[in-house]
């Protein structure tokens, strides 16, 4: 949700500004800009609606801004339409103060109002311009330097915000502060960098500082100095990123998503070894102890998007392996809900980004109540990941798709491992059971493989539907957590309605949508409810409908039922979402790119929805 970067050092900027950008477009992509300063020349300011394209080619590939200072953003509208009048960067009246922002200040009618009184005027609806315009209004009030109009600022605007802004009178500096938004800022031998994240900057440097909630830093060629809210000068350490810089390009393959794709069996082969070491689930990393988790109560979920469904099959999996209740929670619904939470009950957070402003808001919910938290996150040093008690992180490496793939299937490993070390140090499994799972486990990578050989044949299926105006998913159990999975997956990129349902409840109300060539995914893997999905994919082929039946291999008899057949290796049932989502993900993939539409990129959408 918008992306910003900066560069100082002795470079062009504006160059390295765009390629940090384009590894950031997946966090919005309506508009964008640049900021340049050469010395003591006046800022220079491009900007353009649309993709980045456009402000590439407005800019010549930003060789013709000259500067080796810069802020860059892409934005992702929150307020105000996208235009370029609204594109950040955006400035004071006289250019002295210009500054980018991924955020939402809640309090900006109020700063307006209050600049209006001293004359200040406005050029965009955004909520972005009033906060440069308070700052440089602090800046010239007091003349106190930029920590203190920045330090001000921060005090005086609600919401969150990164924020990168550039003085007239520090020419050769970038000023930044955050709260509740990503920010993190790299340095190597020459230069400085700032970044929404990770990906903008791997080319460059590996080496990052983590900037806190209500702080600010000074990036000044290599050197960054860091400050409180007070003003004072703090210290902080680097963190090396372990990241591969190749993982953030596309690799050969048309469209990041397909790469992703085609990297879940590494993703998940990543995530196994990470926690299994000598045949039994190590959490030490983690930081949860045996003794910790045999008082567990009961469990809450919480989670967004693709996420929110890891925590549909966690919930079967914990209930069944463990016997410990659990309820899953869309994050933007638990922090409003009030829920009842003991003192032995557990919240764990699902996120790729670890920056989900309502998955953040559920942590910090559980813990102003003195539970007990764990976040299951990919993004290391994210802010979920910094504030929960205990992290598993996933390691999927960075996901560019909007689409999340590898990150689900990673996600899937952590939910299983913790499954598994709940059941087995409760009591609720042996040894041999313990053993023979993770046995199994170790086997999903090979079987993910497997399963994307049936692609072109996915995308066959797929062209021949490319018209379709509704697809629904269907699944009982686990198969109906997959469901969901799948529906989400071909919506959001190609832009066909779609619904899942847990197939018992077809035929009270949504039967009636089924007409002569209504295509029915139905999900079955689930060798106990296998018998009551056929019959409900029976129901609706009597009404018409088109049935493709996504099932393990050996089920061959829903030929008898299935216009069209998925066959998915066979593993332990509680795995099988790691299998039967493969398909699902091809389906929504070859629907986009039949449908001509930029897969990587869906309409409205943005990978990190940092604002409520
Ligand atoms: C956005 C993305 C989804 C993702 C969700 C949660 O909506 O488009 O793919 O599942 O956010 O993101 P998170 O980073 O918390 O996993």
């Amino acid at each position: 949700m918008c992306g910003i970067v900066g560069y100082c050092g002795n470079k062009q900027a504006a160059p390295i500004l765009l390629e940090g950008l384009s590894k950031l477009e997946y966090r919005g992509y309506d508009s964008a800009g640049i900021a340049v300063r050469n010395g003591e020349d006046k800022v220079r300011i491009v900007k353009a609606k649309g993709r980045l394209q456009e402000l590439a080619n407005k800019t010549d590939d930003g060789k013709a801004m000259k500067g080796s200072c810069g802020i860059g953003h892409t934005r992702w509208a929150t307020h105000g339409e996208p235009s370029e009048n609204n594109a950040h960067p955006h400035h004071s009246e006289d250019y002295e103060v210009v500054g980018v922002h991924n955020g939402i200040i809640e309090n900006y009618i109020e700063v307006k109002d209050k600049l209006l009184k001293q004359g200040y005027t406005f050029y965009s609806e955004t909520d972005t311009e009033a906060v440069v315009k308070l700052i440089d209004y602090y800046y010239k009030k007091y003349k106190l330097g930029p920590v203190d109009a920045i330090a001000k600022t921060m005090v005086r605007v609600r919401g969150s915000y990164a924020l990168a802004v550039m003085f007239k009178d520090y020419p050769d500096q970038i000023w930044v502060a955050r709260k509740d938004s990503p920010m993190i800022i790299g340095v190597d031998s020459k230069a400085s960098y700032i970044a929404s994240d990770v990906p903008a900057i791997l080319k460059y440097t590996r080496n990052v500082y983590y900037i806190g909630n209500m702080e600010m830093a000074c990036l000044k060629n290599n050197e960054v100095h860091f400050y409180n809210i007070d003003g004072e000068e703090i210290g902080k350490d680097i963190t090396r990123v372990e990241w591969d810089a190749e993982a953030a390009e596309k690799g050969g393959f048309e469209h990041f998503m397909m790469k992703e794709i085609h990297e879940q069996p590494k993703a998940v082969k990543d995530t196994i070894n990470a926690y299994i070491k000598d045949n039994t689930i190590d959490f030490e990393s983690v930081g949860i102890s045996d003794e910790d988790l045999k008082k567990v109560s009961d469990i809450y979920i919480s989670a967004c998007g693709s996420a929110y469904h890891v925590g549909m099959v966690a919930q079967y999996i914990i209930e069944k392996l463990a016997r410990v209740p659990v309820r899953v929670e869309l994050a933007s619904e638990f922090r409003y809900r009030n829920p009842i939470m003991g003192p032995d009950s557990m919240v764990i957070a699902i996120s790729q980004s670890g920056e989900t402003a309502d998955t953040l808001a559920a942590i910090r919910e559980a813990k102003s109540r003195g539970v007990k938290t764990m976040g299951i996150v990919n993004v290391v040093g994210s802010t979920i990941a910094r504030e929960s008690d205990h992290v598993m992180y996933t390691m999927a490496g960075p996901e560019i798709a909007v689409a999340t793939t590898k990150a689900y299937s990673a996600q899937l490993i952590a939910m299983y491992l913790f499954a598994i070390k709940l059941a087995f140090v409760r009591g609720n499994i042996d040894k041999e059971r313990q053993d023979a799972l993770l046995e199994e486990l170790k086997t999903l990578p090979g079987k993910i493989e497997k399963s994307l050989e049936d692609k072109e044949r996915l995308q066959w299926f797929t062209a021949k539907f490319s018209n379709v105006h509704d697809v629904f998913f269907i699944g009982r159990g686990i198969d109906y957590a997959i469901s969901l999975e799948g529906s989400l997956k071909m919506k959001e990129i190609s832009y066909v309605h779609s619904g899942a349902y847990a197939a018992g409840e077809l035929k009270h109300g949504t039967i009636s949508l089924v007409e002569d060539g209504t295509l029915i995914i139905g999900v079955l893997t689930q060798s106990d409810l296998y018998e009551k999905t056929v019959s409900n994919m029976v129901e609706v082929k009597s009404r018409g409908a088109y049935l493709c039946g996504i099932t393990s291999s050996g089920n061959y008899e829903i030929e008898d039922t299935a216009d069209f057949t998925v066959y998915i290796p066979k593993t332990e049932e509680i795995f099988e979402a790691s299998l039967a989502v493969i398909p699902l993900q091809l389906m929504g993939y070859y629907m986009s790119v039949a449908r001509g539409l930029d897969v990587d990129k869906p309409r409205n959408l943005a990978k990190s929805v940092t604002v409520e």
